[in-house]
């Protein structure tokens, strides 16, 4: 083992780190699906309850780290190297391949969206297009095998040649430049859009409390949909974050690294909402068209703005680099793996990765099209519907509950040695206060549950 681990690669530096952790947590849901829960579900009521819930789950990802530092493997090998000899952690290694994969299974399609709307973007396409004729393109373009196709591959390829190119030269590389440009692009697009005239309306939308919205949704489900979201937009349960605490030195300690992670995150949803919803009412549009805000609302928008060709283009850029960021992060995860546990050489591990995960995303990529027939979860229900639902309903928090438990019982890690491996280095440490250890014992893993079974009630309960 110690020679496997001096061979283990390792990131080149402390801000790779971090805006690879960063890069893996900004996607898709911070800017498509957060602005428009936040939009339905009461604005800055939602908002306060979206703080509380990363607050309440950010010790999972300090456990996601400090098992892949303290193990210098994936997840599906560093429970099995920090369990107490004779018990089963190990089993629940499956975790981390099968999440990885099941996210990406979806994930590509709509990354290739993203792609796909940059290039009508840049064209032109939507340019004095009718409203009614937007929606019906975004339509026709769910409708095409062979467009949809050609996005998932896009993805799927672009997260391979990414990791093909190694982890320091590749990985980090590419992901540094992708989040970098990704800031610019978000400052400069916020700027323009509070500028708009009108605009002062949309963020009041956006974030002024709406007690009367929030009531109406109800305190349940909305801390449901936080909570959820909270998961999701963190990366965490799926060792898709562990795998980055593997190839990381002990120089600084694991919270102080959390929080500015977690803040990133934060920030770039916060911010994609104050793109999208103060150019909507800028042009009079109403933001409540729920996921089809960002394919079908927002084109309208930008063809009815000077110069919309470059922000709108600018727009899907940003949105296709925080969806390739995760992509890739997760990719390289799904290729760790291979290599921590099969011993594959990296090349190869890219290549098995590479043509499994494509074959995988084909019921999502032909699921609006020629599978559409198929409604796993009942009327209206698709590929994605399914493969998000397994994913943010159950592998997740699932994922979570476990590391925290591991991180927290005897019969695990152990509170002392996960405390001690997040310590290490300079930096914020974890607090040492009982009410700590009996929250993530006791009360994370009730809350987790708690969302667990209303997760189902909502999707099967009638
Ligand atoms: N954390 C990733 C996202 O927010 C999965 O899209």
């Amino acid at each position: 083992m110690a020679e496997t681990q001096t061979k283990r690669e390792m990131l080149a530096s402390r801000l790779g780190f971090l805006l690879i952790s960063a890069g893996c947590a900004v996607g898709l849901g911070n800017v498509w699906r957060f602005p428009f829960i936040t939009g339905e579900y009461g604005g800055a009521c939602f908002l306060l309850v979206f703080v509380v819930c990363q607050l309440m789950v950010m010790p999972v990802m300090i456990a996601e780290f400090a098992i892949g530092r303290a193990s210098r493997r994936n997840l599906g090998l560093a429970l099995r190297v920090l369990e107490p000899k004779g018990t089963w952690w190990h089993r629940f290694g499956w975790i981390s391949i099968v999440g990885s994969y099941m996210l990406l299974m979806f994930y590509t399609t709509v990354c290739g969206w993203m792609l796909i709307y940059c290039v009508y973007m840049l064209q032109g396409t939507f340019h004095a297009m009718p409203p009614a004729e937007v929606g019906k393109f975004f339509g026709g373009m769910l409708g095409s095998p062979s467009l949809q196709l050609a996005g998932m591959t896009t993805s799927v390829g672009a997260g391979a040649l990414v990791c093909a190119f190694g982890l320091q030269k590749g990985v980090e590389r590419v992901v540094k430049v992708m989040m970098a440009g990704l800031f610019l692009i978000l400052i400069a697009l916020v700027i323009h859009s509070v500028s708009l005239p009108g605009a002062t309306e949309g963020l009041k939308f956006y974030l002024m409390p709406d007690v009367e919205r929030f009531q109406k949704v109800g305190f349940l489900p909305i801390a449901s949909a936080a909570l959820n979201q909270a998961f999701f937009t963190l990366s965490i349960g799926i060792g898709s974050m562990c795998i980055f605490g593997s190839y990381l030195n002990k120089n600084r300690s694991l919270t102080g690294e959390v929080c500015l992670i977690t803040g990133m995150d934060f920030l770039v949803a916060l911010l994609a909402g104050c793109i999208i919803f103060p150019a909507c009412f800028a042009f009079g549009v109403t933001p409540n068209a729920g996921p089809g805000l960002v394919f079908v609302t927002l084109p309208n928008v930008f063809s009815s703005m000077d110069g919309g060709r470059f922000w709108g283009a600018l727009f899907f850029v940003f949105l296709s680099f925080a969806a390739l960021t995760t992509v890739i992060a997760v990719f390289e995860n799904m290729v760790a793996y291979l290599m921590d546990i099969l011993h594959m050489h990296r090349g190869p591990a890219v290549l098995v990765n590479a043509v499994l995960l494509w074959l995988l995303s084909l019921p999502c990529a032909l699921g609006f099209n020629l599978l559409s027939g198929i409604e796993p979860l009942g009327k209206g229900s698709s590929f994605l519907d399914l493969e998000d639902f397994i994913v943010s309903n159950n592998l997740l928090p699932l994922g979570s509950l476990m590391m925290v438990l591991f991180c927290t019982m005897h019969a695990g890690w152990g509170w002392d040695k996960f405390a001690s491996e997040a310590d290490m280095g300079s930096g914020l440490r974890l607090s040492r206060h009982p009410a700590l250890r009996f929250y993530l014992r006791w009360i994370l893993p009730a809350v987790i549950l708690i969302l667990f079974v209303t997760g189902y009630i909502d999707k099967f309960g009638g």
